[in-house]
């Protein structure tokens, strides 16, 4: 089958296991950016990938790449391409965009010329003066970044952390691509419980059981794309079948979930019974401060309050400081993963992470505090503080930023983690 290039988007901190992903489906990785993978597939990995992509925000194809220093170029590269094997003569085709690093930098400017590129090369193609823009949406996406402008197609449509199973969300809700990206990071197991004692809507131990029970993110949604009249019908049902055959409801995994608010356990319990995961997850109130020894292996994944969206930042750090009081008590192999946008978090818990890995919620940088060694074996914090200078040597945070701060790197570089 033909070979398309594709652009898989995702939260900052998330491209590798993105990448990891995509490998999986058996589609090749290109290149890797910052916020983005890019990747070679036939016209399958559409649907696949929209399906099965756990971590990424959306799939796009990739319909034309060219330099643009001017409106010209870019009016003249858009025109290039070949639209009308994409967008049919009564189709929608709004476009909006990035430029990042670019001398093209006014977006409203860049998405008038991207428009009226399209319209006349689809006018020269329809034979036609006007379109009436009201059958199938198909939404384009530029991407300029260098001076290099990528022309992308939409296909998800809602993002991919739309899951449909959560309808309403508890106070700052974790996007459930970053919720999955967590627990993968965790490394869930059949003899090990996934418990989440901030579990606000659920939304990391719901992602849990959809990893553990092999159900694909995106088998309760519906896509863009499968509403576009040159994809073959076949392509999304073999899709959704796959989906529905890979489906391992026959596993032994179970995650705890527990908040300290009634009305949060409610809504938990809500969510999972509509990701159909309610069997793999035991839902409870109860204060964090308060965890007990449950005499089972458990790995603790969460993202406590931070003080930024909830609450106040000394009321998290007094969370933070009991937190590690309570949990020192517990008896070893526990392990934990803790995301938090407090730099000073292994300080106030008291004891430094096994690794930190600087993730992005949303725009809030924060760092996935990994503990994944010695967790019950809690010794008092003596190190420096870890956004000293020194800190950790070859532990140390990575300090990879996103656009605007650094240039992006090159898909070999290991970035944003201690190790
Ligand atoms: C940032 S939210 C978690 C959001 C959740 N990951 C989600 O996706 O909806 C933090 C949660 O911690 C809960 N919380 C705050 N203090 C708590 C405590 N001492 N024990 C248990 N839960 C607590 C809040 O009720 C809130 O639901």
């Amino acid at each position: 089958m033909e070979k398309m290039k594709f652009a898989a988007t995702c939260l900052f901190g998330l491209e590798r296991l993105v990448g990891e992903e995509i490998d999986a489906l058996g589609y090749k990785r290109l290149e890797t950016i910052d916020g983005r993978v890019y990747f070679e597939g036939d016209i399958t990995a559409i649907a696949r990938c929209n399906m099965w992509l756990r971590c990424a925000e959306r799939v796009f194809i990739v319909a034309g790449e060219f330099e643009a220093t001017t409106f010209t170029e870019l009016f003249d590269g858009t025109k290039a391409i070949p639209w009308e094997n994409y967008i049919g003569e009564n189709d929608a085709f709004p476009n909006s965009g990035h430029s990042i690093k670019s001398q093209l930098v006014s977006i409203p400017d860049c998405q008038s010329i991207v428009k009226k590129a399209m319209v006349e090369r689809l006018k020269s193609v329809y034979g036609v003066d006007w379109f009436e823009e009201n059958e199938t949406k198909v939404r384009i996406e530029f991407f300029i970044l260098n001076d290099k402008a990528t022309l992308m197609i939409d296909t998800s449509g809602e993002p991919l952390f739309k899951r449909g199973y959560r309808e309403k969300a508890a106070e700052a809700p974790l996007r459930e691509t970053l919720a999955a990206a967590l627990v993968k990071l965790s490394r869930p197991r059949e003899n090990v419980i996934t418990w989440d004692p901030f579990c606000g809507s659920g939304t990391i131990a719901i992602e849990s059981a959809l990893i553990m029970t092999n159900t694909a993110p995106g088998i309760r949604r519906r896509f863009s794309s499968e509403h576009y009249r040159w994809i073959p019908k076949k392509v999304w049902q073999d899709a959704r079948k796959e989906a529905a055959d890979a489906v391992n409801l026959d596993t032994t995994f179970k995650a705890w979930a527990s908040d300290i608010d009634p009305e949060c356990v409610q809504l938990a319990k809500d969510n999972a019974k509509r990701a159909g995961m309610e069997n793999y997850i035991k839902i409870f109130q109860k204060d964090a401060l308060s965890i007990f020894d449950n005499g089972e292996r458990t790995t603790i994944v969460c993202n406590p309050p931070y003080g930024e969206r909830l609450g106040s930042i000394r009321e998290a750090r007094e969370l933070y400081k009991k937190l590690g009081k309570t949990l020192s008590t517990l008896v070893p192999p526990w392990q934990m993963y803790l995301l938090t946008s407090e730099e000073e978090f292994e300080r106030l818990y008291g004891k430094r992470a096994n690794k930190a890995r600087k993730l992005y919620n949303g725009m809030i940088k924060c760092y996935l505090y990994q503990y994944f060694k010695d967790f019950g074996d809690k010794k008092p914090f003596e190190g420096k503080k870890p956004h000293d200078k020194d800190f950790g040597d070859k532990k140390s945070h990575g300090d990879r930023k996103p656009f605007g701060e650094k240039k992006h790197f090159n898909k070999d570089e290991k970035r944003g983690e201690k190790k």
